[in-house]
Parts: structure tokens; C-alpha cells; sequence
């Protein structure tokens, strides 16, 4: 187990925001956890779970410890005519373990194709894109937990996941390491093309194999989100935010514009990124720090230098103007700290 002080975390967050942590320390084992209990001192002092940091805004030095997840390693633990169930540590990245399914035939996550962040951050973040939700492959979860130094495992289906949401950042929000998360894969490939424009986009295809709609959702992701070694950025800063239908029609009335998706529990989505958009945020000034991206609104920029509070600076503005002209409160998306 690896400690470090005062460590630049410019490297370890796609924003690329120069900030440091005052101690820094790598689980490269689970064992490492335990002994990081042992060390009373920096147990007792604020901490945070990082990964591959593509979902964090630092706005300042993190006073207390940054624990890196750097856990490691994929096992299969069945494979089937019908299924495969496939146990993997926590640090792994994502897509990684995407394309690792595409490759032996396990079906169900090429529509996360392109996610960055790590196995762990999925489940905590819950994420879905493209028609899919990583949700409803997580067959369990295992963690080690801080309030009784203990390794304890809850299925799936107890993790109360939510839209970007899960029992990780709510009930168990400072006490759970995520050490691995267990999928449950389908062997039978059936496309999954609820989202409109990768239907469309995939409709010159005769034949569509896992391999062919991972290809074309890495092509779109290319298309809609820039490289974060280019410009600094976090993905979707913000979460689509949710109304009430007859709220959701009131204000189409007004913007008869507006994208709204009707979801299962009654609710209707808006679309952020188009909130933004329509609000001018496109138009970036000359010299400026942050800005959003060209093709989505909701991809917030460092453009250069800026700083986790030029970030968060920028966000307030966004959240004010959104929330002048439509009346919603945008909420970020983003872990901020
Ligand atoms: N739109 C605009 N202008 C913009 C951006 C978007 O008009 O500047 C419109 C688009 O034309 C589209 C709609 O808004 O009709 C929604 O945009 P898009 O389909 O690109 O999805 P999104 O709302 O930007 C969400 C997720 C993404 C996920 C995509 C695809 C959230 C917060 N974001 O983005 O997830 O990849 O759908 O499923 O739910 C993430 O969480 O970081 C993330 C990237």
C-alpha cells in the first residue's frame, strides 16, 4: 500500500484541474483496506473514493485522504448456453470490461461502450447511455465496509438504484469501498434500439452484431463528446431534470421546442443539454476559461487554465439562467468536492 503527500491530482481527473490531496493512498489489493483501517490517523480524517476521476470537479485542495481505486482483475464464474456471470474488481476500467464481453460473446453492455470511469464508479454512479442501463445487469455488489471493517456483498437488486443514483451515494455514502461489482450477461444477442439516432444511425446495417453497435456508439460518442486531453471535461454536468407531465406541458406550451421523454414512473424528462443550448451558452467569448461544448451544451469545457471554481462558477451561471428563463433548477450530475 503506496501513501503519498501532497499529491497533484492534475493527472487523476479528466477536467484536468490542478488540485492536490493531502495524502494520497493506492488499493491496489483488498487487503490494503484493511491495513488503511489500521492507520487511525487518516482513517479518521475526511476521505474520498477515487477512480478514474472522469466524473469529479475538484474546487479545492482536498483536505483528508484520496484513496485510489487501482483494484484489479476479471473472473468468470459461469458461462453457459444462456448466460455468463462475471465477477470484476472495482478498479477496472469500464469500457475495458465492454469490450472484454463484445470480445467472448457476453451481451447486454455495448450501448455503455465508450463510458469512462471504472467498474465500481458504474454501479455507484448507476450509469446508463444509449438505451441501456448498467442496472440491469448487476447481479451483485461487494464492498468493504468502513463502519464495521467487514467485506459484505448486496445484490443488485437491492441497491436501490436510481437515475444516477444508488444506496452507494445515499445510505452508505461514507462507509462503502466498492471492491467488486458481479454482472450477469446475456449469451443470446438481441440489439437493444430504444434510443431514436442509434436506430437510425445503425439502419444501414444488414446484419448488426454486438461488435458493429459498439463501433457506432464509440463513433457517436466521438462525435458528441471532445477527448478530455483536449478540453478538459466530465461528461454530462448536469442530470436531465425531471417534471410533472402537467408541468412538463405547460412549459411546452410556451417552448413547443422542448425534447420531453416520458418515463416509467410518470415523470417527463427534459433534455438539459437543449435547456443550456437554448439559453445562448454555445457562444463562447474570446479568451474565456470555460465554456460547453460545441455539439452539446451539457459538456461542460476547461478551455485552459481554469480552476474548479471557474467550473463551478460557470455552473452557477448555467443554473441561473436555466432557471430564469424555464423555471427548473438544474442539478449537477457531476460529484463535486
Ligand atoms: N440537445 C440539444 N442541444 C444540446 C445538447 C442536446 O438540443 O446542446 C438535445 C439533443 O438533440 C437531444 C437531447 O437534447 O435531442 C438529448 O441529448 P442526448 O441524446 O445527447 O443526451 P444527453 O441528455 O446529453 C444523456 C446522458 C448521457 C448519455 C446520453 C445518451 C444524462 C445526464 N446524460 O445525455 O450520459 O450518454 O444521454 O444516452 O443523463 C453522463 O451521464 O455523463 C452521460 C454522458
Amino acid at each position: 500500500m503506496l501513501l503519498y503527500s501532497d499529491f497533484s491530482l492534475k493527472d487523476s481527473n479528466t477536467f484536468n484541474l490542478a488540485a492536490k490531496a493531502e495524502y494520497y493512498f493506492e488499493i491496489a489489493e483488498r487487503q490494503d483496506l484493511e491495513s488503511f483501517i489500521r492507520k487511525r490517523r487518516y482513517f479518521e480524517m475526511p476521505r474520498i473514493i477515487l477512480g478514474n476521476g472522469s466524473n469529479i470537479v475538484f474546487s479545492k485542495d482536498f483536505k483528508g485522504v484520496v484513496l485510489k481505486n487501482l483494484l484489479s482483475g476479471i473472473e468468470v464464474l459461469q458461462d453457459d448456453d444462456n448466460q455468463a456471470v462475471v465477477k470484476v474488481s472495482s478498479g477496472e476500467d469500464f469500457d475495458k470490461f465492454v469490450d472484454f464481453c463484445v470480445k467472448k460473446h457476453y451481451f447486454g453492455l455495448e450501448n455503455l461502450s465508450g463510458i469512462p470511469g471504472t467498474i465500481g464508479a458504474s454501479a455507484v454512479q448507476s450509469i446508463g447511455a444509449y438505451g441501456a442501463d448498467v442496472k440491469n445487469y448487476i447481479q451483485e455488489v461487494e464492498y468493504y465496509d468502513f463502519a464495521d471493517y467487514s467485506f459484505k456483498t448486496i445484490k443488485g437488486e437491492d441497491c436501490k438504484f436510481g437515475y444516477r443514483d444508488s444506496i452507494f451515494k445515499n445510505d452508505l455514502k461514507d462507509n462503502a469501498f466498492v471492491t467488486s461489482v458481479t454482472f450477469k450477461l446475456e449469451k443470446k444477442f438481441v440489439p437493444i434500439l430504444d434510443y431514436d439516432y442509434l436506430r437510425q444511425r445503425l439502419s444501414e446495417f444488414q446484419i448488426l452484431t454486438p461488435n458493429i453497435v459498439r463501433r457506432v456508439i464509440l463513433a457517436i460518442r466521438s462525435e458528441r463528446i471532445p477527448d478530455f486531453r483536449q478540453f478538459g471535461n466530465a461528461g454530462s454536468f448536469f442530470k436531465n431534470p425531471e417534471l410533472t407531465k402537467a408541468a412538463a406541458e405547460k412549459l411546452k406550451a410556451q417552448f413547443p421546442e422542448l425534447k420531453a421523454y416520458e418515463q416509467e414512473n410518470g415523470k417527463v424528462k427534459l433534455a438539459a443539454g437543449q435547456l443550456i443550448d437554448l439559453c445562448g451558452f454555445k457562444k463562447t467569448e474570446e479568451g474565456a476559461k470555460v465554456g460547453v461544448a460545441k455539439n452539446n451544451a451539457l459538456i461542460m469545457l476547461n478551455l485552459g487554465n481554469a480552476t474548479g471554481k471557474d467550473i463551478l462558477a460557470y455552473a452557477k451561471k448555467i443554473e441561473k439562467t436555466v432557471k430564469e428563463k424555464f423555471g427548473i433548477k438544474l442539478e449537477p450530475e457531476v460529484v463535486i468536492c
